[in-house]
This record gives C-alpha cells, sequence and structure tokens, in this order.
C-alpha cells in the first residue's frame, strides 16, 4: 500500500506557501491505520523497548498504538501547563520565539529503553526538545521514528546521532 494516498496536500495552510500534509485521511481509513502501524513497528523490529513517547498532539496518534502493540508503557510529552503531577520542562528556540514541552518526571525510570514517535520531522526541535526530556530522566532513546520527514527542513541533522526512521518522506 502507498501511503503518501492517504495525506492530502493544503496549500497555504497554516500561512501562504506552505502545503500542510494533513494525516486525517490516514486516520480515517482503518486499513490504512492498521497498516501504518505495522510498518512502524517493522521498523523498530525486535528491539526492546520499555516506554513509547509521543508528543502532543498528533504524536498521540501512534505512539499509543504502538505502546500497545509493544507492550510498552505510553508516555505523553505536552505542551505547557497541561501535566498535573511533578514534571521537567524545556525551552527551545524556533524562528520566531521559543517552545516549551513538559514530561511528567515519574514516566520513565533510569535505564529505560525509549522509541520516541512523532508524525512529522520537520526541524527536529520538538523531537530534539523530547529526547533531551527523555535523557535528563535517565532513558536511553533507542529510535525515533515518525509517519514523515520533511526533508527540506534538514531535522535528521539536529537529530544526529540518533536513530530515525521513517515510513514517508517529503522534500
Ligand atoms: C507539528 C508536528 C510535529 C512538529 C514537527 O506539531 O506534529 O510535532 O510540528 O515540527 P518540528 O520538527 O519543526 O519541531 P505542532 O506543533 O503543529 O502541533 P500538533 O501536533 O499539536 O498539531
Ligand atoms: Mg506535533
Amino acid at each position: 500500500m502507498n501511503l503518501k494516498q492517504y495525506i492530502r496536500e493544503i496549500p497555504d495552510f497554516p500561512s501562504k506557501g506552505i502545503v500542510f500534509k494533513d494525516i486525517t485521511p490516514l486516520l480515517n481509513s482503518p486499513i490504512a491505520m492498521e497498516e501504518a502501524a505495522n510498518a512502524l513497528m517493522e521498523l523498530v523490529g525486535n528491539q526492546k523497548i520499555d516506554k513509547v513517547v509521543g508528543m502532543e498532539s498528533r504524536g498521540f496518534f501512534f505512539a499509543s498504538l504502538l505502546a500497545l502493540k509493544l507492550k510498552a508503557g505510553f508516555v505523553p510529552v505536552r505542551k505547557p501547563a497541561k501535566l498535573p503531577a511533578d514534571k521537567i520542562s524545556i525551552t527551545y528556540g524556533l524562528e520566531y520565539g521559543t517552545d516549551t514541552l513538559e514530561i511528567h518526571k515519574d514516566a520513565i525510570q533510569a535505564g529505560d529503553r525509549v522509541l520516541v514517535h512523532d508524525d512529522v520531522l520537520a526541524t527536529g526541535g520538538t523531537a530534539k526538545a523530547t529526547c533531551e526530556l527523555v535523557e535528563r530522566l535517565g532513558g536511553e532513546v533507542v529510535q525515533c521514528n515518525f509517519l514523515m520527514v520533511l526533508e527540506l527542513l534538514n531535522g535528521e541533522e539536529k537529530l544526529n546521532g540518533y536513530e530515525i526512521r521513517t515510513l514517508m518522506r517529503y522534500r
């Protein structure tokens, strides 16, 4: 199955000149969802995983599915002021301004083998910050996988040193 046929391209969203890659048609198709989930599992192979970390919001869709399939715990990395218990935060730079992500301190134990999943790797800011949160808690990032990589934004370079895997590539 060519999963790209389930990705809808929306010109000039969210701003002029950007062609947004909309994954909702994929989410809307149980056949495509199953295919994508199985393909992501193949990227992981037989590596042992203790926790799957997904980033709010669009990372949650598949990260929780993968956690279930891997018999691993699911850990949400959330935008600021959403997590209720003891947490750590990281603030990272964007082209204009900054963003912050948070994780519960007790979500990862030292030595946990962690799979990081998000829908899209663009500049890599989100994924890099997430890997840092995991490592600050003593986790080991075994792989970062994505539905798609937007190659022109050089996220793979930013994640240099990590195992990066993706189902789809766009220029
Ligand atoms: C999008 C996407 C990734 C991130 C990738 O999330 O879902 O999480 O951007 O960009 P980066 O590699 O440049 O960091 P967004 O912040 O739009 O929020 P959402 O998942 O809640 O829709
Ligand atoms: Mg996101």
